[in-house]
């Protein structure tokens, strides 16, 4: 039998992608804790059915909060995730992303912790693919501190839960995007450009456009969570919808889905940028079922209303 979830704590829950996760585990009947240092996270997406702690991962006491909470599962979205200050400040970097992991994960074995889900990143880890699409067997090369520590994040968990009861599942997200979202994350472009676009502002493409990604709805990253806990899943799954789009074919299709055509103005390439990246995700298939997910047109509508909601007057 598997074992049931009954607690959950998300990490960085006042997040972007922290924020949807609590709601769902709370419309699944989950009791949800959510733990955030408010660093970037906000209150107004703290959800009401939560109970919200504020604390830093790297100082907080982990175990004593797991073992009051009764937390079975833990869904790790806690993170400095902004690539270019992974550049400036690696120290800073390591010191959440991964010190803080391994501070989680310590705290997860002494108190009988089931499961942690840690948010990876797909987009950061593989570096510039070798062939296509990146499958979970891809070499690892990631090019910014802050892929090297979400890898060694990964390899932390994985080490010093073997031979534990603790089952360790690392989501490799790809660019995540959808209501909520700020500029930061790895498809931080997305909300840039819809704020621009919304308040009838100009836009910027860095270099040709021809580079690509893989932009992920966060309800699909969502649901990947919520199997990978139900099933109990342990191990490497990527998240993504294997489609490579480039960035000008982006700009159009935010562009429409705020209603507003208008070219945007072409810059100077970002130096060092990885030109392609595109998962291979036949795993979330097979071992999450995420069969259909959400094409990135509809996406981009859902989340262009989202903006439109949050830049209206009340
Ligand atoms: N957004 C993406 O495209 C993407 C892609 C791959 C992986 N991820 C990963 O998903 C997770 C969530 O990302 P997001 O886009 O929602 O980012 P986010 O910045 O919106 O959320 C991170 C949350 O963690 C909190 N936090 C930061 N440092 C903390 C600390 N020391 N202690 C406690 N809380 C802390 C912040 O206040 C914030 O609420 C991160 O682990 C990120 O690396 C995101």
């Amino acid at each position: 039998m598997m074992p049931e979830i009954r607690s959950v704590l998300v990490t960085g829950g006042a997040g972007f992608i922290g924020s949807h996760l609590a709601d769902a585990f709370l419309a699944e009947g989950k009791r949800v804790v959510i733990l955030d240092d408010l660093s970037t996270g906000l209150r107004s997406r703290l959800p009401g059915g939560a109970r919200f702690v504020e604390g830093d991962i790297r100082r907080f006491d982990l175990e004593g909060l797991l073992r009051i909470e009764k937390i079975d599962t833990i869904v790790h979205h806690a993170a400095q995730i902004d690539v270019r200050k992974s550049v400036e400040d690696p120290v800073f970097d390591a010191e959440v992303n991964v010190l803080g992991t391994i501070r989680l994960t310590q705290g997860a074995l002494a108190a009988g912790v089931t499961q942690i889900v840690f948010a990876s990143s797909g987009g950061a880890i593989y570096g510039d693919p070798e062939g296509f699409a990146a499958d979970e067997s891809h070499p690892t090369n990631p090019v910014s501190p802050y892929g090297v520590a979400k890898l060694a994040g990964e390899k932390y968990l994985f080490g010093l839960a073997h031979g534990s009861p603790l089952i360790v599942t690392a989501l490799r997200y790809a660019n995540v995007y959808g209501p909520r979202q700020d500029g930061r994350g790895e498809a931080g472009v997305v909300g840039i450009w819809m704020k621009k676009l919304l308040a009838g502002e100009e836009c910027l493409i860095n270099g040709e456009g021809e580079q690509s990604r893989d932009f992920v709805f966060v309800g699909d990253i969502v649901r990947a969570n919520l199997a990978a806990a139900a099933r109990r899943l342990a191990g490497v799954i990527n998240i993504g919808t294997g489609v490579e789009t480039s960035v000008n074919r982006l700009y159009d299709l935010v562009a429409a889905a705020c209603g507003t055509p208008r070219p945007a103005r072409r810059g100077p390439a970002k130096p060092g940028e990885q030109t392609r990246s595109v998962l291979d995700v036949t795993k979330s298939r097979t071992a999450l079922g995420l069969t259909t997910l959400v094409e990135l047109p509809e996406g981009l509508s859902r989340t262009a209303a989202w903006f439109r909601r949050a830049s209206s007057p009340a």
